[in-house]
């Protein structure tokens, strides 16, 4: 069974920006150029978070620990050394309000 679980409004996510949503599962949304985007937090290489210690740049998320890159809105890998690209998750904006769709464990 898949959880919706509000995120902030859409206005606290101003464009270019990230944010880790309050979900048990590490998952960082994105407000790219005013669509919104969500993958998982946790880079594919060593797991480390993207919200923490990455950099977004444009459509592109950097990992701060080794420089893999990863594109927010498909998850697939851009640079190395991650070869398995990001999960990534439906969102959902209901009365200006930013949800994440996250599915069952
Ligand atoms: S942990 Fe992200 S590139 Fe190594």
């Amino acid at each position: 069974m898949t959880e919706i679980v509000r995120v902030c409004s859409t206005a606290e996510l101003a464009p270019g920006t990230m944010r880790r949503a309050p979900t048990k599962l590490p998952i960082a949304v994105y407000n790219i150029g005013g669509a919104f985007y969500a993958t998982s937090d946790y880079c594919t290489h060593e797991t480390s978070s993207l919200c923490d210690e990455g950099y977004l740049d444009g459509d592109e998320i950097e990992c701060g620990w080794h420089c893999a890159k990863f594109n927010v809105k498909t998850g697939a890998v851009t640079a190395p050394p991650a070869t398995k690209p990001l999960p990534t998750y439906e969102v959902r904006i209901e009365n200006g309000d930013l949800y994440v769709v996250v599915p069952s464990a």
